[in-house]
């Protein structure tokens, strides 16, 4: 198993993967944010980073993560992307490793924090354990974004 630099031949598979666990519409605009997130050309100036990888079994894309940080916002905070692992690789260490990648380049380029948002659906023995496990602390919540009922859960990590 190795884990690259996503590229352009990737993106069907890694939005699969990631649309495997989510909405159709999810799946669209990881689609496009895949595409800017690898074409140098695009430069994309809301960002001043954008980066995903990918990881590779047997030349299958199987997992996937990025990160992102906004011009707009302030520089040094850092948002983590979309992060999956194809259903029968999960539990075995990949998302962690994954998610290493992740927050190792947020913390090369001088990241002080590193947040994210889910869904409150995944608060039920979903990915905000998993995000616990990493350091995430919650930082609050806004109600009813993905539907009613189904809050949006901010968290966030302290790189420094
Ligand atoms: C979240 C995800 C990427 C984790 O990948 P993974 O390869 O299974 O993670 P790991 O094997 O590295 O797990 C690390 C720890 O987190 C726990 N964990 C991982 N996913 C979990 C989940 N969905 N629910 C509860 N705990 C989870 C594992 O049990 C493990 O705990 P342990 O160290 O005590 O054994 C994977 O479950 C996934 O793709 N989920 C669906 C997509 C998703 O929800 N993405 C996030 C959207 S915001």
């Amino acid at each position: 198993m190795r884990i690259r630099a996503l590229q352009k031949k990737d993106i069907n598979a890694a939005s699969k993967v990631f649309g495997e666990h989510t909405y159709p519409w999810e799946e669209k605009s990881s689609k496009s944010y895949f595409r800017v997130s690898l074409d140098s050309k695009i430069r994309n100036p809301v960002y001043h980073c954008l980066k995903y990888w990918v990881a590779e079994e047997k030349g299958k894309v199987v997992g996937v993560v990025g990160i992102h940080s906004c011009k707009e916002c302030v520089k040094d905070v850092y948002w983590l992307g979309y992060i999956a692992v194809k259903k029968e690789f999960q539990g075995d260490g990949l998302g962690t490793r994954l998610y290493e990648k992740a927050e190792g380049e947020a913390r090369k380029r001088g990241g002080r924090l590193f947040c994210l948002f889910t869904s409150g659906e995944e608060e039920q023995g979903g990915s905000v354990k998993f995000y616990k496990k990493q350091g995430f602390k919650v930082a609050g919540r806004i109600p009813d974004v993905y539907e009613e009922g189904d809050d949006q859960i901010y968290m966030f990590k302290r790189l420094k």
